[in-house]
């Protein structure tokens, strides 16, 4: 997979040459491109903001860096992809770097994604949509935020993505970027070390949707006192998956009750619905969803 990211600082994206996201560009299964905005502008003060129109705090990214930094980077990476430069996670796994196979057709454009906390959520779901996409292009902002029109524009050119990470308002989009590399790199064919390592993360579509991971535990099976469920240490299969799943349900519970609203009668067998009727979870048919005992009660 190819990323580039524009933005006015390069220095604060230095993380993704460290840990898993490092590991794959080292591998070349992530082909990794910083530009600094300001290279785009054409005044002494390289100026990226102006006041907004309108009126109102703050300062406004101005269109024409942007729209000249967009234009650059999608010729670059057309011209680097058609050549067969850069990485390819889509490839046979330990492919590695310059294999040939770019992964991108000649022409074809990257996927721009536009950290801001107007975006649609951040998500597991599109975490795994963004992994399938050969190149990537990144725009995190400061301020207030881009001239509307430069996404505008972008979006005639190619797909666009707005992203948030969360209910909050960061400085700028930059963390959100490494939030999101990092989600989507893991999920790259070959970048984690077992294969199977993200099967039963919190998210992960399957068994585990809308339901959050429960606790882990290592050696020794005795800490200060406090000791390993002894389930972990029975070496049966069946009760180690079972007990986990109940920890899942408790801990959506208690941390998500927005999820547990999404959970359908029809995902969980009968044991599983003795675990969430222990944990006071009862389904209400005519609501379609499961009501806490102590809700019920309450109304
Ligand atoms: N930029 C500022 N806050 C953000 C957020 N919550 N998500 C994505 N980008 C942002």
């Amino acid at each position: 997979m190819r990323i580039d990211v524009i933005t006015i600082f390069p220095e604060y994206l230095e993380p993704l040459n460290v840990s898993l996201v490092g590991k794959a560009r080292a591998r070349g299964q992530l082909d990794v491109h910083l530009h600094d905005l300001r290279s785009w502008t054409t005044d002494v003060h390289r100026t990226v903001d102006d006041t907004p129109y309108g009126g109102g705090p703050g300062m406004v990214m101005k269109p024409e860096p942007w729209g000249a930094a967009l234009d650059a980077v999608l010729a670059q990476g057309a011209d680097a992809l058609a050549s067969g430069e850069g990485a390819d996670a889509g490839a046979a796994a330990g492919a590695g770097e310059g294999s040939g196979d770019g992964g991108v057709p000649a022409g074809e454009v990257p996927t721009l994604v536009v950290p801001t906390p107007s975006g649609r959520p951040f998500t597991q779901e599109l975490a795994q949509e963004l992994a399938g996409r050969p190149w990537l292009a990144f725009a995190p902002a400061r301020y207030e935020g881009i001239d509307r029109r430069v996404i505008e524009e972008a979006a005639t050119r190619m797909p666009v993505v707005e992203a948030s990470i969360g209910d909050y308002v960061l400085a700028g989009g930059e963390v959100a970027v490494l939030v999101m590399v990092e989600a989507i790199a893991r999920l790259l064919p070959g970048v984690l070390g077992n294969a199977e390592s993200h099967r039963d993360d919190s998210f992960a579509p399957g068994a585990m949707a809308d339901l959050l991971e429960g606790p882990v535990y290592t050696k020794p099976a005795e800490w200060r006192g406090r000791e390993v469920p002894e389930v972990l240490l029975s070496g049966h299969h069946g009760k180690i998956a079972r007990w986990r799943r109940e920890q899942a349900f408790a801990r959506t519970l208690a941390h998500r009750p927005d999820l547990v609203d999404r959970w359908q009668l029809g995902a969980f067998d009968k044991k599983e619905r003795e675990a969430l009727s222990v944990l006071g979870l009862r389904w209400d048919g005519e609501a379609g969803r499961f009501r806490s005992v102590a809700d019920a009660v309450e109304e």
